[in-house]
């Protein structure tokens, strides 16, 4: 048997398989072999032709695709890189916090010890708010350098979160001096904050950096209502809140250097509502 024949009795068993095993049948029955390839070929490449243009407006979409954070493009992380944030959120959790610059309080006279026990307990839930958020701050940013692949941005991140740790020592003392303990939950928020973090980074960089510039807006508002809340004679509480409303505007300002946009209304209002819950939850314990 010759190969063409051989080749076609090959093709032949496979269509008869199919529903069409009639007409090609028919087809290779009553045409010549040469005749059947030249058919063939028209049919490929005007399925070409056709699925081209098809797939033309959607292109730069499946490009998207293929670099999906979800892909195998952006590889996942290793046990060293998990343990390694493991042991950065118990440090956090744990280990008295360090700060490189003085203590903004440090020049005011402290009226704690003034306070009625109410007062006491009203600041102490604000600074506790304060405490956590800074808890929530290092692990969204640790997150959000866990889950880039870019290097740039994992500095970016890594860099913010080592100056919102001036933030954790000072609310940490504050708290201190009130004789008040941080939140209960704080490792909870971290989980959260982390995970959060870690995700829209997953998701691009461009939606992490959207990110950034909103959490560090919304702390802003937030400080500025704290100013409002404090009672007026303290000052300590107030310096603290005033130069971490400084840094917190410039943390905003730094993300949106980098590229950052407005997030979709929806977000920013399910993060205001998660740092609700955040806040009225840490008020109390
Ligand atoms: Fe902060
Ligand atoms: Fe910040």
């Amino acid at each position: 048997m010759s190969g063409k024949r051989q080749s076609q009795t090959k093709h032949g068993d496979v269509i008869n398989r199919c529903v069409c095993a009639k007409l090609y049948r028919v087809f290779t029955a009553k045409i010549s072999a040469d005749t059947q390839i030249k058919v063939a070929d028209m049919l490929f490449s005007s399925f070409h032709t056709l699925a081209n243009s098809l797939l033309e407006p959607f292109k730069e979409k499946l490009q998207d695709s293929i670099t999906h954070p979800f892909t195998a493009l952006k590889p996942w992380p290793n046990v060293d890189q998990i343990l390694h944030e493991a042991d950065r959120a118990l440090k956090v959790l744990t280990v008295k916090p360090y700060s490189k610059r003085p203590y903004p309080g440090l020049n005011t006279n402290d009226p704690a010890k003034t306070f009625t026990p109410e007062t006491r307990k009203h600041v102490a839930g604000l600074m506790r708010i304060n405490h956590t958020g800074e808890i929530c701050a290092q692990a969204l940013y640790f997150g959000q350098a866990f889950g880039t692949t870019n290097p740039h941005n994992k500095t970016l991140f890594v860099h913010a979160a080592q100056e919102e740790s001036d933030h954790l020592a000072w609310t940490a003392e504050r708290l201190e001096s009130l004789h008040a303990k941080p939140s209960l939950l704080n490792p909870l928020w971290y989980v959260g904050s982390f995970g959060l973090g870690a995700l829209a980074s997953r998701l691009s960089d461009q939606i992490s950096l959207d990110f950034m510039a909103e959490t560090e807006h919304q702390v802003e508002n937030h400080l500025n209502s704290h100013l409002e809340k404090l009672p007026e004679q303290d000052d300590t509480s107030k310096a603290i809140i005033t130069q971490m409303k400084i840094d917190e505007i410039k943390h905003g300002q730094t993300a949106i250097l980098h590229g950052a946009s407005q997030l979709p209304v929806f977000i920013r209002h399910s993060m205001a509502t998660m740092a609700k819950l955040m806040k009225t939850i840490a008020y109390r314990i």
